[in-house]
């Protein structure tokens, strides 16, 4: 008994000093996120102290009036309590009023819209990635701010989220940053965070949280936590076209890209004569600053030349996905086809996404 007592024991000890929680809700990095954890700990707490009360009087009833040898007289039978039973009730309810009032100031905290300085993302979940558009950060062209699957959001400043989905109910969840919320199609939901400045420079890992068919586990989020001056480095950085190869093999990139990839993906490109154009579709993730990203399809692939090259081989051999069911008139998009290029067309392709950083 005492061994599996310590082993218990050793197990919570050694769980509670992990300090490889990416995506542990116990660790808060937003100010968010750390009313959600006091409201845990307080009601924990609480729960605690019950469960250790009920325990402790069950085993004293136990061992205080139990059978004893030679004692064969039979117990005081009673049926009903009038008195226990008014203070049984009244106990548990006292205890859940008490436990509301913190829980629904929490809640309506949560959920009451930002206000000030606010930066808002538009969230548009996909099957199986997701869109993030910063409507108040706009190019010189006119075009916003367009990424996919990784968020950069300033440290110590409210993002508010305005989510929706483009086809079946996802939910975006990043444990340290905010608590779960469904995007749902034709439905505007939304989400704060307000990240603590000691977080500045962190990249939090989430993930799409509702199941949403064959690429719901790969369905990855990336929240990059920047220092201000950063973001609006970052946020410069992506506002700017991605140059139109005029040398090298991304000049053959460039024509696969034109001809095939922007059937469903977008770029914002500066022509060498000076002109800026958005090309393509935005069907898919948009293009333009790829290679700005440390990972690629919704964060299950580091991104590197060979991943990349993987990748526009064949899509669905590193991530379940269903192409052969899309169907783009009707907006039905369920993946990324295996166009079947050339290895030299691929190489080029790989060539030009990896030059648009
Ligand atoms: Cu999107 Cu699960």
């Amino acid at each position: 008994m005492r061994r599996i007592v310590s082993i218990v024991a050793l197990g919570l000890v050694l769980a509670s000093c992990s300090s490889n929680l990416p995506q542990s809700s116990l660790n808060p990095k937003s100010v968010e996120a750390q009313k959600i954890d006091g409201l845990w700990i307080l009601v924990f707490s609480i729960a605690t102290v019950i469960f250790f009360a009920v325990q402790i009087a069950l085993i004293v009833s136990i061992v205080r009036w139990r059978r004893r040898p030679g004692d064969d007289s039979e117990p005081k039978q009673t049926h009903g309590n009038t008195r226990l039973e008014i203070v049984w009730t009244i106990i548990p309810a006292v205890i859940l009023a008490v436990i509301a009032v913190p829980t629904l100031r929490t809640l309506f905290e949560l959920r009451a819209p930002a206000t000030g300085d606010v930066l808002r993302v538009k969230v548009t979940g996909h099957q199986w990635w997701w869109e993030f558009e910063y409507p108040d950060i706009v190019g010189p062209d006119g075009r916003p701010l367009i990424t996919a699957n990784e968020l950069h959001i300033p440290a110590g400043r409210t993002t508010e989220l305005e989510m929706t989905s483009a086809d079946v109910i996802h939910s975006f969840w990043v444990p340290p940053l905010a608590g779960k919320r469904d995007l749902v199609p034709g439905l505007t939901t939304y989400i704060k965070i307000t990240p603590l400045e000691s977080a500045a420079g962190e990249v939090i890992p989430g993930q799409c949280a509702e199941y949403c068919w064959l690429g719901h586990a790969d369905m990855r989020v990336k929240v990059h936590v920047d220092a201000p001056d950063d973001f609006e480095t970052w946020a410069a950085g992506q506002l700017e076209p991605a140059p139109v190869p005029t040398t090298g093999a991304a000049v053959g990139g460039f024509e696969t890209f034109s001809g095939v990839c922007a059937t469903c993906h977008q770029a914002n490109v500066r022509q060498p004569d000076g002109t800026v154009e958005t090309i393509g579709t935005a069907i898919g993730p948009d293009l333009t600053h790829f290679a700005s990203r440390d990972t690629f399809g919704a964060g299950i692939l580091e991104n590197t030349a060979e991943h990349l090259a993987a990748w526009i081989d064949d899509p669905s051999a590193l991530k379940p996905m269903a192409p052969e069911l899309n169907d783009l008139d009707r907006g039905r998009v369920l993946g990324m086809p295996d166009y079947g290029l050339d290895p030299d067309q691929i190489a080029e392709l790989v060539e030009l996404l990896e030059s648009w950083k």
